[in-house]
């Protein structure tokens, strides 16, 4: 996979770029979602020169889906850095409490500077900023209740500036997924792609399953076995396997075949891909 395959920038990415920074006046707290299982690859690094110092609380989304040893270890190595990252289960609104807690903690900061310059009963107000598909919306509904916020927005649908309001206390503005203009290290672009947010069709999904297979070989052996293994033919595939082998290995597992009774893998790509990313072949984290 060459670098130049993830370098790509829509026009609306730009405009919400804009959109984003111009509000960044008017806002006391950034709400910067992630992807727990790409805690570090889902981070825009625009956010940082965006936003520069103001306060930040990092939520670690589909935390359900990431590794819980890893997702821990990431929460530390943040508070080592001063982030206070949050990891958040929507399924079952693990996390969210905890969010309000960090938040009251903003409010309560805020309220006392504003006292101090005679400014009483504004609320604070929060921007939301995230890659697309990361779980804004999920984390909006689960946060702010159901009627507050939109759903159902797919990878690199534009949506308008939006706020909504939580309580006296608390504005949240709802802001597009974006990207930034260039993925310095092609891991990354990988990752990205591997969880979903980056459109599939960009990306080779043999080439991109190989990868996964490699990884997974190497980190999950145990998911991959206990998944993919066909049944009575442990000694065949002996790992480690190569790449390649691994593809043919989870398409003899579910009987992919083509015409011919050659292993069909570019099947055997899409359902692996499948099984990733709704969290079937176990909690697997990417990095
Ligand atoms: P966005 O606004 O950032 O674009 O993301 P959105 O909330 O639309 O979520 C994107 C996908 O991620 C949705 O799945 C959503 O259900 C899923 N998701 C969000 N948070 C979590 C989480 O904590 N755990 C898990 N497992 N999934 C989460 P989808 O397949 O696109 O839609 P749907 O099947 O839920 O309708």
């Amino acid at each position: 996979m060459s670098e130049t395959q993830y370098q790509w920038y829509p026009g609306h990415m730009t405009k919400a770029r804009r959109m984003m920074q111009e509000n960044s006046k008017l806002v006391d707290l950034i709400i910067e979602l992630t992807d727990a299982r790409i805690p570090l690859s889902s981070r825009n690094p625009d956010i940082d020169t965006m936003f520069g110092n103001k306060a930040r609380i990092l939520v670690l989304t589909k935390a359900d889906l990431a590794d819980p040893v890893r997702t821990d270890r990431f929460v530390k190595q943040f508070a080592e850095s001063g982030i206070t990252a949050i990891p958040v289960d929507a399924r079952t609104r693990k996390g969210i409490d905890q969010i309000r807690r960090e938040i009251d903690k903003a409010c309560a900061a805020k309220r006392e500077r504003d006292r101090k310059r005679g400014i009483i009963g504004r609320p604070v107000r929060a921007m939301v900023v995230g890659i697309p598909n990361v779980g804004k919306s999920t984390f909006i509904n689960s946060f702010a209740g159901k009627a507050s916020a939109k759903t159902g927005n797919k990878p690199g649908v534009t949506r308008g500036k939006q706020w909504i309001r939580v309580s006296k206390e608390l504005e949240l503005l709802d802001t597009p997924g974006i990207l930034w203009p260039k993925f310095e290290d092609p891991a990354v672009g990988m990752r990205l792609a591997l969880t979903g947010a980056i459109r599939q069709e960009l990306l080779e999904e043999q080439e991109l399953a190989m990868r996964l297979l490699d990884y997974l070989q190497e980190n999950y052996p145990d998911l991959l076995r206990g998944r993919y293994m066909p049944e009575g033919e442990e000694e065949r595939w002996t790992f480690p396997l190569k790449p390649e082998m691994l593809l043919e290995m989870v398409a003899q597992s579910r009987n992919l075949v083509r015409a011919g009774g050659e292993p069909d893998q570019m099947r055997a790509a899409v359902l692996l891909l499948d099984e990733l990313r709704s969290g079937r072949i176990g909690r697997i984290t990417l990095e």
